[in-house]
């Protein structure tokens, strides 16, 4: 995929700027605080509808303006895609979605045009956090993969908004035939979601463990991921209805739903162990660049041509060997790859370098 031009319109600290970035690796450099993130996340927005560092849109608004607006097109194997976000920062407005020049009617729409995994040094909590960023890795590449699985994504989690809300309540026979009707939405929507997880979780896998090997060097650590889930009948609708009508006395005073995928989570080992638990920092660099790499590697494959790479300061912390062999990984994809200092570069070669600084971009 071929990124031609990014349009930024009183988005963060750029009052209006258009790139037209070169194939292959452009090379964003400047200070810390210069904007070179800003425009990763623009990107971003273009892709996926939203921020990969804020869940409030009106933080990308500039300072003092109203609205903020970002526009990508991109050229595929099928011709140009052209996707776009309007942002405002009146509660009152809905953002708007645009794809080829007409408005899209849901955010899912946007999804599958342009493409893009991010690296950022924050995926470290890929292996050290909790569950739900491991969820959202998950949710964010199979919603590029099938604006279908986007939209029932939706579907759950506005079912299990009401049943949670419901639970709040005093349980009553009344509210128990409303919760009928919820549980039987979220186990169609769960079903789907699960199975579909379950799946490129283990083409994911087969693909991170290579990659691991490939920028560790060590062939006795194997990297393994594992979707765990409660739910794994071959009927997983049945059993997730079975599943949260059992526990529905118990989510009652939990007030929380307790059963579904928004519970899951993904196993991460190496060699057997827990990386949790084990990894040591340099292991679990390793494992989170390597599960980005299979986010990659599953969107080219599926696409059938490589997505958009946003390289976020992960050069500087990797040592020599390692970003060589990252930067031959993604040789042949177009990147913007963003660093404080260009020496981190060191045999990178990429084929253009801007500068930031102050809302501006020089060549
Ligand atoms: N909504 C906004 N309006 C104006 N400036 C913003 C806004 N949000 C962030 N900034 C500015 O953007 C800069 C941070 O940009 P960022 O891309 O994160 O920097 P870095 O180059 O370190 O990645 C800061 O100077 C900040 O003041
Ligand atoms: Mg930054």
């Amino acid at each position: 995929m071929r990124l031609n031009a990014l349009k930024l319109k009183n988005f963060r600290s750029y009052e209006n700027i258009t790139l037209t970035p070169p194939e292959g690796i452009t090379v964003i450099a400047g200070e810390n605080g210069a904007g070179k993130t800003n425009l990763l996340e623009a990107v971003h927005l273009c892709c996926l509808g939203r921020s990969h560092r804020t869940n409030d849109d009106a933080d990308m608004i500039m300072n003092g303006a109203e609205t903020a607006a970002v526009q990508v097109s991109v050229d595929r194997r099928d011709g140009r895609h052209d996707t776009g976000v309007r942002l405002f920062r009146s509660q009152r407005r809905k953002k708007i979605c645009y794809v080829n020049g007409k408005t899209a009617h849901r955010i899912g729409d946007l999804m599958g045009h342009a493409t893009c995994v991010i690296f950022s040094p924050e995926d470290l909590g890929l292996i050290q956090d909790g569950p739900a960023i491991r969820r959202r890795y998950l949710d964010m590449l199979l919603s590029q993969l099938q604006p279908a699985y986007f939209f029932t994504l939706q579907q759950y989690t506005s079912a299990l908004r009401q049943r949670n809300a419901l639970l709040k309540q005093p349980e009553t026979p009344q509210l128990d035939s409303q919760l009928d009707v919820w549980d039987e939405q979220l186990a169609q929507a769960a079903a789907p979601l699960i199975r579909l997880r379950a799946q490129m979780s283990e083409r994911l896998s087969t693909m991170a463990a290579a990659h691991y090997r490939a920028i560790s060097g060590r062939d006795e650590e194997v990297l393994t991921i594992r979707y765990m889930t409660q739910l794994t009948d071959s009927d997983l609708a049945a059993q997730a209805l079975r599943l949260l009508q059992e526990r529905r006395h118990d989510d009652f005073r939990r007030l929380a739903t307790s059963v579904g995928p928004h519970r899951d989570d993904l196993q991460l080992t190496l060699s057997g162990e827990s990386l949790q638990a084990y990894a040591s920092q340099g292991q679990a660099r390793t494992a989170a660049l390597s599960m980005k790499l299979a986010a990659f590697d599953l969107l080219t494959e599926e696409q059938g041509e490589p997505p958009l790479l946003l390289l976020d300061d992960v050069l500087s912390e990797l040592d020599p060997l390692r970003r060589n062999r990252l930067i031959q990984r993604i040789r042949g994809a177009q990147a913007l790859l963003t660093c404080t200092d260009v020496s981190d570069l060191n045999g990178a070669e990429p084929n253009c370098i801007l500068r930031v600084s102050g809302g501006m971009v020089t060549e």
